[in-house]
């Protein structure tokens, strides 16, 4: 039998004696079934995210099988750990309200367990933020792999992908243009391979951050979630832990400034999702750095769009994957790109660069520099007196004659309002209204995706496919529409959005970058005396949240995480 006591990694367990400590672990290890041969190896922690409850990680089994297989034949000991998952349509109210618990768990997971470096899968929308957020925290190295995105499929002979298009197809609905039978055929149709949103939804555009800010093996963002060339990239993300370990590179010096903001630049140029700039906020302060919210609108306004996705253009993450993914795009940005920065496998984005071929010439969902669907400011950061804290908009998913607008608010306490309300045929509403969703920031309600709110029956009936909506809640990335999201400070804290009524007029003027209330400063003081907060929840989570989330514009991360405890002036806190 080996010696129990024997090669036992990291810190040990508390009983007050180290050497008994060192012994019982070797008990247990014993036990199941591992010898001074494996643990001399360097251990390797997968964090496994499947679930049931989550359908888009329904790959992840095999991913997890194939990260192992990598680790063993790179010489390391692969030990499978499971934490959270966050599955975006079976979470309430908000996957959003888990993010943090997520990233508070998995740091924990990596920090107080035996490891040497970490695999962590994600995919759906909040997992990969909350493992980047966990990554920048510990003081093990880590590295990313995503599921993938689902494949396309066909319907009534178009060809459809969730979810950009689960949003059109339930508009026609609602708007009477399709009847229950072709909705249940639709339903059967628009997700039907593992993997997550293959549009540059949330997951899509994380996963190309991840990969943009060097935390994923390159070209690991794309490949579609059946396939096996994703199943190769968890294989080479295994190796690739084992040497991690042996010449460690932190996630914090990863993540760096630069680093950062060649991802604001790409996140403009793929047309990315609004939540990925909470998410990046909360990255960046875990990470020490000061990333504000207008360097997004900064880096937005002269980068083009160059992605040919939905919701911002047509196509879906595999064209994006066969025109040579993010590599192929970082190529093609290469001039306005800090290519000093250094990723998991050591190397300078100027060294990954030199490998990628020129742009192919038959495909069109990668534009050249010089030949952009769009000119910059796909988009937009907005401040003004209904968001002195600022907001966002996504000007490339918006209508482009509603970016400057002024119109009477109609105002929803809630998304539970709004439910109630929007079928309302006596709904005083009118195309010019301006849609006010409150009560739906990150104290509210846990920032939910709701700022996208329908059209009022009567008028997607009447054939109205978009109007102005203003809320501080979040918007899918799969979905459009003038929406002008995240105002900070957000209502349940006082914020302007709290103090709207209806009928004040709001002025929408994207050029200028402006998002007001049009109600004079003495009217809206006598609103203020009377305003009275909504009730917070009072147990468990939901009051840790609540009591310690900062805003939108600070990333909506718990107010005690960030900086990471050895980024702090005040030092370790264990
Ligand atoms: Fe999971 Fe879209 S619902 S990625």
């Amino acid at each position: 039998m080996t010696d129990p006591a024997g090669p036992t990694p990291k810190e040990t367990t508390s009983y007050g004696d180290v050497g008994f400590s060192r012994f019982l672990r070797g008990v247990f290890l014993s036990g199941a079934g591992f010898d001074n041969n494996d643990l001399d190896r360097p251990i390797i922690g997968i964090a496994d995210t499947s679930s049931d409850f989550n359908p888009c990680h329904r790959g992840v089994p095999a991913l997890v099988e194939h990260v192992k297989r990598g680790v063993l034949e790179a010489g390391g000991l692969p030990m499978v750990f499971p934490t959270m998952s966050l599955g975006e349509t079976l979470l309430t109210p908000t996957s959003m309200l888990y993010r943090n618990l997520m990233a508070m768990e998995t740091e924990e997971l990596i920090r107080s367990q035996p490891m040497d470096a970490a695999v962590l899968i994600g995919g759906c929308d909040k997992t990969v933020p909350a493992q980047l957020m966990a990554a920048v925290s510990s003081d093990v190295p880590v590295i990313l792999a995503v599921t993938g995105a689902m494949l396309t499929n066909s319907w009534e002979g178009e060809r459809v992908g969730a979810c950009t298009d689960c949003r059109r197809i339930w508009s026609r609905h609602r708007a009477g243009e399709l009847d229950q039978g072709q909705i249940e055929t639709a339903q059967g149709a628009l997700a039907t391979t593992s993997g997550t949103c293959m549009v540059m939804g949330t997951a899509s555009t994380m996963a190309v951050m991840t990969e943009t800010l060097g935390m994923m093996l390159p070209g690991g963002a794309s490949p579609p979630s059946p396939t096996g060339e994703r199943l190769r990239h968890a294989v080479a993300t295994g190796r690739e832990a084992v040497a991690l370990a042996k010449r460690p590179i932190l996630a914090r010096d990863i993540v760096t400034r630069p680093a950062m903001l060649n991802a604001l630049r790409v996140l403009a140029a793929i047309g990315g999702s609004t939540n990925a700039i909470v998410h990046l906020l909360a990255v960046a302060r875990r990470a020490g750095l000061d990333i504000a919210l207008a360097e997004f609108d900064a880096a937005a306004r002269d980068t083009p769009l160059l992605v040919d996705l939905k919701p911002s253009g047509t196509g879906y993450m595999e064209d994006f994957h066969r025109a040579g993914g993010v590599p192929m795009l970082l190529s093609e940005m290469r001039d306005v790109l800090d290519v000093s920065t250094v990723g998991v496998t050591g190397e300078s984005l100027d060294e990954r660069l030199a490998q990628v071929p020129p742009l192919p010439p038959w495909q069109t969902t990668i534009r050249p520099w010089a030949q952009p669907l769009s000119a910059g400011g796909a988009l937009a950061v907005l401040t003004g007196s209904l968001a002195p804290d600022g907001a966002v908009i996504k000007v490339s998913a918006a209508t482009h004659g509603l970016l400057q607008h002024t119109g009477p608010a109609l105002v929803f306490e809630s998304s539970a309002d709004a439910a109630a309300r929007l079928d309302d045929p006596e709904l005083e509403v009118a195309p010019d209204t301006v849609l006010v969703l409150r009560n739906s920031g990150p104290v509210g309600a846990g920032m939910p995706e709701a700022g996208s709110l329908p059209m009022p029956r009567r008028l997607a009936e009447a054939g109205v496919k978009d109007m102005v909506r203003v809320s501080d809640a979040r918007m899918s990335g799969t979905a459009y529409g003038t929406v002008v999201l995240h105002c900070s400070p957000e209502s349940a804290v006082g914020g302007p959005l709290a103090l709207v009524r209806d009928g004040d007029l709001i002025r929408l003027d994207v050029a200028a970058r402006r998002i007001d209330l049009l109600v004079d400063q003495d009217e809206l003081a006598r609103r203020r005396k009377t305003y009275e907060p909504p009730p917070v929840a009072t147990r468990g989570w939901r009051r840790l949240y609540s009591s310690t989330v900062t805003q939108a514009h600070e990333g909506a991360d718990l107010d005690f995480l960030r900086p990471a405890p050895h980024l702090s002036t005040e030092g370790h806190d264990d």
